[in-house]
Formats: C-alpha cells, structure tokens, sequence
C-alpha cells in the first residue's frame, strides 16, 4: 500500500470536528476505498474542541503553520469566511498542497482566482461540501452527468431557509423562533442574514451554474432575494391555489444568456420538489439526454458536510497514491475551455407570477385591474377574491400569471399600486412548474 495521505484540518467548528471525528470512525473504510491511510498529522484551531480527541495530531494555534507544514500534503480548510480562508488557501496551493474546502463564499466569491492558481501549481482544489451540504451534487454534474447538456437546475440550497419556512408552514411557528433553533443546531452560516437573505444560496448556485454550463463564476450577476418578506397569508394563498413556497436557486441556459436567480418561489404541490422539508436539500437537474434527475439529503449539518468532504479526501487518496499524475481527476471550474456567457437581465426572465393586492370593495376594481394586464400583454391564470374580514373594507386579491416578462409584470404593477382602488404595495413572487 502506498504511503499515508497526510492531512491538516484548519478549524475545528461543526464542520471540522465533524470531519475530524468521522476521519477517525470510518479509518477502516477510508482506508479500503482510497487505498492509502487517510491521517490527520496537524489541526490548526483557535481553541480544542471538546468533542475532538487531538492526541496523535500536532495542534497549532496558528492555522498558517498547517499550510506551512512540509509533512502535511492536503490542506483541509474549514475556517470559513473569506478573508483570513482565502489567504490560508493561497499559502497551501503556493506550498504545493491540494486543498479540499466546504467553503462556498470562498469559491464564489475568489474561485476563479484560486483555481488558476491550483492549476499553476499543479495541485488540486476540491470544494464538494461546499454545496448542498452531503449530497455528491458536484460529482454528480462533474462525472454522472457529464454526457448531457445541462439545460437548468432549480435547487433548494439552503437548509436553514428550508428549516425555517418547514417549522412555519407546519407549526406556525415563529421566524426568530425557528431561526435560533437552527443556530444552535448549527445550520446557520455565522451571519445568518446570509441564509435568510439567500446569499448563501447564490454562494452555492454560483458555482453549480460554473459546474453545469462550463462558465466563470459570476457571483456579483445573481439576481438575490431572501425569504425576510415573506407573509404567511402568502403561504396560505398558495397553497389553496395547489402551490408550495420554496426558497430556489435557479440557474437556466436561454439562447439570450444564462438566468441565474434566488427568490423565494411558487412550486406545484405535486412536485417532489415541493415535498423536500426541513433542513434536507434537493437539486433538480434537466440535461438534455437523462431528462430531470433529482438529488437531495441532509443539506447542513456536521455529519453530513463531514461526509462531502471525506469524499474529496478520498479521491486525493485514490489520486495521490497513483504514481501517474495524468490520472488526477479534472480539476474543477476553472480548467478545461470555460464559456464567458452572458448573464441574462433579470426584467428579461420569464415566469409566473403570484401576485396579491389589496383592493376597495368597489365596482370596476376589477376590470380595473384585468385591463392593466392586459394593456402589457399578460394574460391571467387565475384569479381570486377574498371577501372581506369582519369590520375591514378591504379586500385581498390575488392574481397567477401564465408566463410573462418581468419587466412587463412590474410595468403592471406600478400601475396597479398607482390605482385609487389598491391601497399599499403589490406582493410579487415568482412561480416555476419545474416540470423538465
Ligand atoms: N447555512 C447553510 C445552510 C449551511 O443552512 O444550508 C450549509 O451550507
């Protein structure tokens, strides 16, 4: 058998005792299925971590001493965050170490920078947990898809958001309520304002885009929008109308350009993707010759990022340990011949739209309302009338669009809410079929 792959592990958080602790309990079995023993010979954290028994490893304070470590061949990044990781993973890559990470921020935001520089120094940059959590979604794209042309993927990436938007809908609970509960679970980004206004969503649909349609990661072109607004009357409307809101990333190849969105999104009942709850996650992927495929499976968590990341480790196992370098898998988005596509305007996209006012219980609000419509050419799905609580005047309409362009829908709604009839704002969300 080949010599040990020699590991250091940078943080030793939920992710990285997690990885620490199963590098341990499944010794055996990594062993078998990479062919060399996969060793932890160095963790750099901050602080022990109680549920870690470090004895056997070297301990640093400094998390550079890892990367700085001649023994140490595959640097683990599990810091998270952007600034101190992204000087921690240069200073690997420049000491000639592959480096696996679960940070999404860190590839979004610098992977076209960093994976040029792997490629330079001919070592490897492997990011599998960084994206929906445990689900083998970047091997799935890099290798079992790989004969398709991807045409779009609608994922819920989030498990916080998921979580939260579950616990809601079933429960009534509170947002802040089920928020904490997910912090201490540690679902949450450190900033949970990241998942809950989808940034950590549009990490993620990033480079599922860049993985799916050859492209540079355009983090600053998607269009982002969190679950913050959302009112429960709206979840309860959708579901009468055979809808489920979903918090999505969407990524679709148009002859136009590539839409890449985030927002909170009416799916039909149906859907098995309308049935993902909790913090599970699910991607949905059409390629142009296997049709739909759906992933999904714990999409947060210590255990299953854990296990993301110990699958990288153990390609590096199966790579390194090959005295054939030519044999080393591709190495991520950045290689091969990248296409600059084009990022499609979000007032060009072209969907559905749930949309829901507030109107005078008064003759001609209605044809009032269908003419502004169809004054845009927007033709109506449905329509539905509430009448009016005890004591209110005011009534709640709401309107389903058949497809139509965004910017035609919000030139319809500026004109509705400038209606003496509509009192307040129009509350617009997007609707996908998803129905590849
Ligand atoms: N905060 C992330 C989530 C963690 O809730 O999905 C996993 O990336």
């Amino acid at each position: 058998m080949s010599p040990p792959l020699k590991i250091g592990i940078c943080g030793l958080g939920t992710v990285g005792s997690g990885t620490f602790n199963l590098l341990h309990e499944n010794a055996d079995l990594l062993k078998a299925r990479a062919g060399v023993s996969l060793d932890v010979v160095h963790v750099g954290a901050r602080r022990d971590n109680p549920a870690c028994d470090l004895s056997g490893a070297q301990v640093s304070r400094d998390i550079f001493a890892v990367a700085a470590d001649p023994e140490v061949a595959v640097v683990v990044e599990l810091i998270g965050g952007t600034t101190v990781a992204r000087e921690l993973v240069e200073a690997a890559i420049r000491a000639g170490k592959h480096v696996v990470t679960a940070n999404k921020a860190l590839i979004a935001e610098h992977g076209n920078a960093l994976f040029a520089l792997a490629v330079e120094h001919s070592v490897q940059l492997r990011y599998e947990a960084a994206i929906a959590g445990g689900i083998p979604i970047v091997k799935a794209l890099r290798e079992g898809l790989s004969g398709n042309r991807i045409e779009w993927l609608a994922g819920i990436i989030n498990g916080t958001t998921n979580f939260i938007l579950t616990e809601m809908r079933d429960k009534g609970r509170d947002f802040a309520d089920v928020l904490a509960e997910a912090q201490a679970l540690g679902y949450a980004e450190a900033d949970p304002t990241f998942d809950v206004e989808g940034v950590d969503a549009a990490h993620k649909l990033v480079i599922l885009a860049s993985l799916a349609f050859g492209m540079p990661l355009k983090f600053e072109s998607v269009y982002t929008e969190g679950i913050t607004r959302l009112q429960p009357q709206d979840v309860a409307y959708a579901e009468e109308l055979g809808y489920v809101i979903k918090h999505l990333g969407i990524a679709r190849q148009t002859n136009q350009g590539v839409e890449l969105r985030v927002h909170p999104t009416l799916i039909p009942r149906q859907r098995l993707l309308a049935n993902v709850d909790g913090v599970r996650n699910a991607v949905l992927i059409e390629g142009n010759a296997v049709g739909p495929t759906l992933y999904c499976g714990a999409g947060a968590g210590d255990r299953p990022t854990a296990s993301a990341v110990l699958a990288d480790l153990v390609d590096l196992g199966r790579a390194t340990g090959s005295a054939d370098p030519s044999q080393l898998p591709a190495l991520g988005v950045a290689s091969g011949n990248l296409q600059d596509l084009p990022v499609l305007a979000m007032e060009d996209v072209e969907s559905p739209w749930y949309l829901r006012m507030e109107a005078r219980d008064k003759p001609g609000v209605m044809s009032g309302l269908t003419s502004l419509f169809s004054e845009q050419g927007i033709s109506i799905e449905a329509l539905i009338q509430k009448a009016p609580l005890e004591g209110q005047t005011l009534v709640s309409v709401i309107v389903v669009t058949n497809q139509a362009r965004q910017g035609s829908v919000k030139d319809a709604v500026r004109a509705i809410e400038g209606l003496d009839s509509i009192d307040g704002d129009v509350t617009c969300i997007r609707v996908e079929q998803l129905d590849g």
